[in-house]
């Protein structure tokens, strides 16, 4: 089964963005997915892309942005869409645009991404008729166990050794060979161009949106790289690709949790035994975009990673991340090198049992670092309880006490000590990992941060807030104040980390008589720089033998003094 490649149209103007993005009210539309509730000047709720239990997930409606202290997720109400429907950036702004019912003018011009994802589709096509035609091919997926029907399905295709299909295909859409190259289906061998994938079998990737947007080519014999991928492009990079998350990612919502391999063919295997919601990396590490991914569609994970060593390790550097993520790991039960063979050498329903014997992470954990110490011996009890340690402290730290306790169960059973002893050692001493939640600490904000939030609530306080002197500011708050400035108050103008630090201060200060605020906080500059100057006389005192100089010292101080006591204490702002 051939799909033609979806032809989304032209590009968006940035100037259609921006009125989208000012139009959409970010809380709304955030709402159709989280609970909010008011929180100082802005909202917060339990956070949709990471699992946790009190709310560290806000939105700002002045900012017209969200984060989370939590995972760190953050951006504007495109970004959102975006990530909670993975959709394409165009497809969040088309949506955005319908539902606040702007009309997208749509240029004639094909866009970028519109070339290249006709283009890759139809190599593609002419790929997967090449397969048919080649013997060797068709017998290399037939010993793997592939039926006709799951050729077709997954869309399997062959590239011929020193084929040229890519580059006459790219003459015969007038696409420039360089353009071709740098999309990745083609090379430049002693001043020719080939096809990059010669004589390999083609495995299809596509992006969250269905198009297809980069090639996996595995070789039919033993020749290094086993695999050739595209590169890295605008439009496909594998540390955010998770290979067949556009089926996995719905099945994986309506089953609550998803399955995750490290392999091509890991994952076909899942999906040719009915198991639709297994997904694989692709030959890297799991990033933080990956997770952000999966964490979108479940919450529950079960890694099913080779049984090497090597596996083991990507296993335990998965898990390191998904758990301080907030994700519910289990371990896939493999009784083979890895899923494909598992699928080839036992069948499919094997593979279902493997997940049904999966292993929860706190048990796996604790019987793949027994395995690593001499348990016949305290001092190898003790190395063992050491490097424990830190998952005990997430756990804790996470308030997964359930867990906890289940993870000192199993400790106790491997070691013979008592559950008690083993909490007592997990539980004490510093070396704690800090969550990222604690950085979000409450604090008294002071005169500046008063004038932030004056800002960007009231608009009619502006021009007098620009003109306050802002010498004794922090550096982050006159940087905010010169961005509003240079930028005319757009308050994209703001990197991220302005835009956080702005909604903490939105959130932790109480509304109040905007008036009574800025007279406070004028109050409490003059302050300041009176009792600034009361410092610098201070040392020209002690610092001077001029005695005329010294009375005039005096009788400014004196003055100053006076000053300060009429401005008084008791400003709102400390
Ligand atoms: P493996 O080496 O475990 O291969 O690499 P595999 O999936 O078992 O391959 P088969 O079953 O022999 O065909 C795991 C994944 O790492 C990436 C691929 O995505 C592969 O599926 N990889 C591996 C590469 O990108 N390049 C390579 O040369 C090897
Ligand atoms: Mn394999």
């Amino acid at each position: 089964m051939f799909r033609t490649p979806f032809v989304g149209g032209g590009m968006i103007s940035k100037e259609t963005v921006q009125l989208i993005k000012e139009k959409a009210d970010i809380v709304q539309v955030i709402s159709q997915y989280v609970s909010l509730q008011k929180s100082g000047s802005g909202y917060k709720g339990l956070c949709p892309f990471h699992s946790e239990k009190t709310p560290s997930f806000h939105v700002n409606p002045v900012l017209k942005f969200y984060h989370c202290f939590g995972c760190g997720a953050s951006g504007d109400v495109i970004k959102f869409v975006q990530e909670i429907e993975h959709l394409s950036f165009r497809d969040a702004v088309m949506r955005l645009a319908r539902q606040v019912g702007i009309d997208i003018p749509i240029s004639t011009v094909r866009s970028d991404f519109t070339v290249y994802t006709a283009y890759l589709s139809r190599v593609h096509a002419k790929y997967i008729s090449q397969l048919n035609k080649s013997k060797e091919a068709t017998a290399y997926l037939k010993a793997r166990g592939f039926t006709n029907q799951q050729i077709d399905n997954f869309e399997l295709g062959y590239c011929p050794e020193r084929s040229t299909i890519a580059v006459e295909m790219a003459r015969e859409m007038t696409l420039p060979l360089r353009k071709a190259a740098s999309f990745g289906l083609i090379k430049q061998t002693n001043g020719k161009y080939v096809d990059r994938f010669s004589n390999r079998i083609i495995i299809p990737i596509r992006n969250d949106s269905e198009n297809l947007v980069a090639f996996g080519a595995r070789t039919l014999g033993h020749e290094e790289p086993k695999y050739l991928n595209s590169p890295e492009t605008r439009y496909f990079s594998k540390g955010s690709m998770l290979f067949l998350f556009h089926i996995a990612k719905k099945v994986a919502k309506k089953l609550d949790f998803i399955v995750l391999t490290e392999g091509y063919f890991d994952a076909l295997a899942f999906h040719r035994a009915g198991v639709t919601n297994a997904v694989a990396i692709l030959g890297t590490a799991l990033t933080p975009e990956h997770i952000a991914k999966i964490a979108s569609s479940t919450k529950n994970v079960i890694l099913c990673f080779d049984s090497d060593d090597a596996g083991e390790r990507a296993t335990i550097r998965a898990l390191e991340l998904l758990v301080k993520q907030g994700l519910n790991v289990a371990i896939a039960n493999l009784t083979e090198d890895d899923p494909d063979s598992l699928y080839q050498k036992r069948g499919p329903s094997s593979l279902k049992e493997s997940l049904k014997a999966a292993l929860q992470y706190e048990k796996y954990i604790v019987s793949v670092v027994s395995r690593k110490h001499d348990l016949s011996v305290s001092a190898g009890v003790e190395e063992f309880l050491v490097a424990l340690k830190p998952w005990a402290q997430l756990l804790l730290s996470q308030r997964r006490f359930e867990r906890y306790n289940r993870f000192i169960e199993s400790v106790s059973a491997t070691t013979n000590l008592s559950a008690a002893q083993i909490d007592e050692f997990f539980r004490s001493r510093k070396l704690r990992t800090i969550s990222k939640v604690e950085h979000h600490k409450r604090h008294l904000p002071s005169g500046e941060e008063y004038l932030v939030y004056l800002y960007l609530t009231h608009e009619d306080m502006r021009n007098e807030i620009h003109n306050v002197d802002k010498s004794l500011f922090s550096e982050r708050s006159r940087l905010f104040f010169e961005k509003m400035r240079e930028s005319r108050d757009q308050i994209d103008a703001l990197d991220e980390e302005l835009k956080v630090w702005a909604l903490k201060i939105l959130e932790a200060i109480p509304p109040g008589d905007p008036v009574k605020i800025l007279n406070d906080v004028k109050k409490q500059l003059q302050r300041k720089s009176l009792e600034r100057r009361i410092s610098e006389i201070d040392l020209e005192f002690t610092s001077t033998e001029d005695s005329t100089r010294k009375m005039k010292l005096l009788s400014e101080r004196q003055k100053i003094a006076r000053l300060l006591d009429k401005l008084g204490g008791g400003t709102g702002a400390k």
